[in-house]
């Protein structure tokens, strides 16, 4: 891997202490770091080195998966310097270059510089159009940049985002991050796929009746009220994760794909992703709001009663949706996905249910015969399981078996661990791209505009339920049940 310089904006903020720290630290131990790394924290409080390092030590002993290894410790940090920085002060992009180049300078690293902004979205275009105004992403070496969502907040405010980023960086120099795109076994869906033929050609809408792709939390709103009850489920987690779980899950492996034809089969999908039209869109789509309740024993409230929410709020807090992928391998089957805050279980997963061939003879419900299922637990299980028909001989009947094959989540690099890495490497294979982006607003874009208008009903659920009763009458119409 390359020198380069790590530029961190947004350096004493939550993102960086519960992630960013962890996973470069991790990288570190692993030895995946460069043998010379200049990390630039930026923030606007007034801190020293040494309070950057103890603020550093304290989220590493807070969110490291691994120790802290102390003997080497003081190498890690020794590569972390503090610059205090305001984004709307001209001076302060000035002192910033000074700093890059006296750090680049003092280790001997070439100008190759990665710009990380974990910061508030209305900062981004300003920062990206002063870092160009200021030279400092004028670099002889390469410059990457690395975003978190939100994405713009509809389609219109995504593509103008996106325009004023492409007048600095180029589209492979733009790296947004999903970390659902980082978790481990999203990432192994393909090598869960297509090295095993058995499920490969299982993999389409011949064998498979119906997709379902859940992320349900029992966290509620916390201390995120401003943003959340602007954003909603819709944006906070279909627009981005669950689209992106749709594609990785739909994607096809004939063979091993490079990160370009990855990049297109995803795209294509998206085109594939039928439009849901205005005047279906309450067949199609369910949108919920939780109610006071009782979640893991312990009494909550209502969103509505949430601290800074406004209590006529008709803010989505849940929801769930039937697509379909008009292209040769999707067609006619259902993709359910369904998201929301509240619920009984903290649980991402997805659930491929075969079509269940019984003999014309048999008749499945009388002789116990269930369609198998094939289970990816993405969080905070990693596991796989498979749910097959075993007979029992004593009563002729079938019962389900399960084989199960799973992992130890700690012992697996985190999400941010990998996407910082691949970053680092330039590989952007894991990363939401513009297409992906702009397909997944335009699919979105229409429902979006049915909430405005009030056009779909707000149905409420109970905390610490699996959801408003209309989710499951989504599935229930078409003769299926969620996983
Ligand atoms: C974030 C959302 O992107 O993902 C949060 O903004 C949500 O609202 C979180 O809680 C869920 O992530 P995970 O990894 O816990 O499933």
């Amino acid at each position: 891997m390359q020198d380069m310089s790590l530029v961190l904006f947004g350096a004493s903020g939550d993102l960086a202490k519960r992630k960013l720290y962890p996973a470069l630290y991790n990288l570190f131990l692993e030895g995946k770091m460069p043998p010379s790394i200049s990390v630039v924290g930026l923030g606007r409080k007034p801190f020293s080195n040494e309070d950057f390092h103890a603020l550093i030590k304290e989220a590493l002993e807070s969110f490291s998966r691994r120790d802290i290894v102390s003997s080497s410790l003081d190498e890690f940090l020794e590569k972390f310097r503090y610059c205090i920085f305001d984004a709307t002060k001209q001076e302060s992009y000035k002192d910033l270059q000074d700093f890059i180049e006296t750090r680049e300078s003092e280790l001997n690293i070439p100008d190759n510089r990665l710009f990380y902004l974990s910061v508030a979205p209305k900062l981004v275009d300003l920062i990206t159009t002063n870092l160009h105004k200021n030279g400092i992403s004028q670099t002889k070496g390469w410059k990457r940049l690395i975003i978190e969502k939100p994405f713009g907040s509809d389609l219109k405010s995504a593509q103008e985002l996106n325009a004023k980023l492409k007048e600095v960086f180029d589209e492979d120099e733009i790296f947004r991050i999903d970390h659902y795109l980082g978790k481990p076994m999203v990432q192994n869906l393909e090598s869960l796929i297509r090295p095993n033929p058995i499920l490969k050609s299982l993999w389409d809408h011949h064998q498979i009746a119906n997709v379902q792709i859940t992320a349900s939390e029992t966290v509620g709103v916390g201390t995120r009220a401003g943003y959340y009850d602007q954003a909603g489920a819709i944006r906070d987690m279909v627009q981005n994760h669950l689209l992106q779980l749709v594609m990785m899950t739909a994607l096809h492996h004939p063979k091993k794909l490079s990160p370009k034809e990855i990049e297109d089969n995803k795209r294509e999908i998206m085109e594939s992703l039928r439009p849901v039209a205005k005047d279906e869109m309450s067949q199609h789509i369910v949108r919920g709001q939780y109610e006071a309740g009782e979640v893991e024993g312990e009494t909550v409230k209502a969103y509505r009663e949430e601290d800074g929410i406004d209590p006529d709020s008709n803010n989505d807090t849940f929801f769930a949706a039937r697509l379909y992928i008009d292209n040769e391998y999707w067609k006619g089957i259902p993709f359910y996905i369904r998201t929301g805050k509240r619920m009984k279980e903290k649980s991402t997963r997805i659930v491929i249910e075969f079509k269940n061939e019984a003999d014309e003879t048999e008749n499945p419900e009388e002789i116990g015969l269930v369609s198998n299922l094939l289970e990816i637990e993405i969080n905070p299980a990693e596991s796989v399981s498979l749910r097959v028909n075993i007979k029992d001989q004593s009563n002729e009947q079938f019962e389900p078996a399960f084989i199960t094959f799973s992992k130890n989540p700690s012992s697996q690099p985190e999400a941010y661990e990998r996407l910082l890495n691949d970053a680092m490497q330039g590989n952007s294979t894991y990363f939401a791209h513009w297409n992906e982006v702009e397909l997944s607003w335009k699919w979105i874009q229409p429902i979006l505009e049915a909430f405005e208008e009030d056009g779909l009903p707000l149905n409420f659920y109970p905390a610490g339920s699996t959801g408003p009763e209309a989710s499951h009458k989504l599935l229930e119409t078409d003769g299926f049940n969620w996983w």
